[in-house]
């Protein structure tokens, strides 16, 4: 039983959170978006500057690129994915998130896979691949393979800001959401994929 069972009493008390030093420089926590229905969860590492300002995950040039490479598979975080993160509140100076923090903040996202209980979920980056996948992921090798664990499939993708920083990486990242769809078609039953002309 998770420790929040719905979804208005975990955000609630997730914006009250105050578990770690984070709390003290935040102007927003960043619970996450969209429908609590959705089958696929992705998981960021923490939000920046524009995700702390506007109170939602990767809205800033990183979120941009996730979004178009959501909607070139049919995906798209209003409708058919949720987005989160592996901590909540902003790292300052967008740091990694310390060990810590994302253990202080690591009860916050089980209770929101619990609520949303996905079929698949997506690590975006090192941070939240290790902690969901296994401690010694290595993204450069690893990404794009599906791991079952606990009932789930979980693959780790490159962050979208590892692609921004080096372009020659998109080919990889793309792959990796085609295989995704792949994977959708295979093990979703609810999930409509969305014509990619509808957001041409
Ligand atoms: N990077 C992340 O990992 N998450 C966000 O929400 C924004 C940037």
């Amino acid at each position: 039983m998770p420790e929040y069972t719905d979804w208005g009493s975990l955000t609630a008390a997730c914006l009250q959170c105050r578990a770690c030093g984070l709390c003290e420089t935040r102007r927003n926590v960043v619970v996450g978006v969209g429908p609590k229905t959705a089958e696929i969860l992705f998981i960021g590492e923490g939000p920046g500057e524009n995700e702390d300002k506007q109170g939602e995950p990767f809205v800033g040039r990183g979120g941009q690129l996730l979004d178009l490479a959501l909607h070139a598979v049919g995906l798209d975080r209003r409708r058919n994915v949720y987005i989160g993160n592996a901590v909540k509140c902003r790292p300052p100076q967008n740091r990694d998130p310390l060990p810590e923090e994302t253990e202080a903040c690591a009860h916050w996202l089980q209770n929101q896979i619990e609520l949303l209980n996905p079929k698949i979920i997506v690590c975006l980056g090192r941070v939240s691949a290790c902690r969901m996948i296994k401690p010694d992921f290595k993204v450069t090798r690893e990404h794009g393979q599906f791991f079952e664990i606990g009932g789930r499939l979980m693959m780790g993708t490159l962050h979208p800001a590892a692609v921004l920083r080096d372009p020659n990486k998109k080919g990889d990242w793309f792959a990796d959401f085609v295989a995704l769809r792949a994977k959708i078609r295979e093990v979703c039953t609810h999930t409509e994929l969305i014509d990619p002309a509808e957001f041409a």
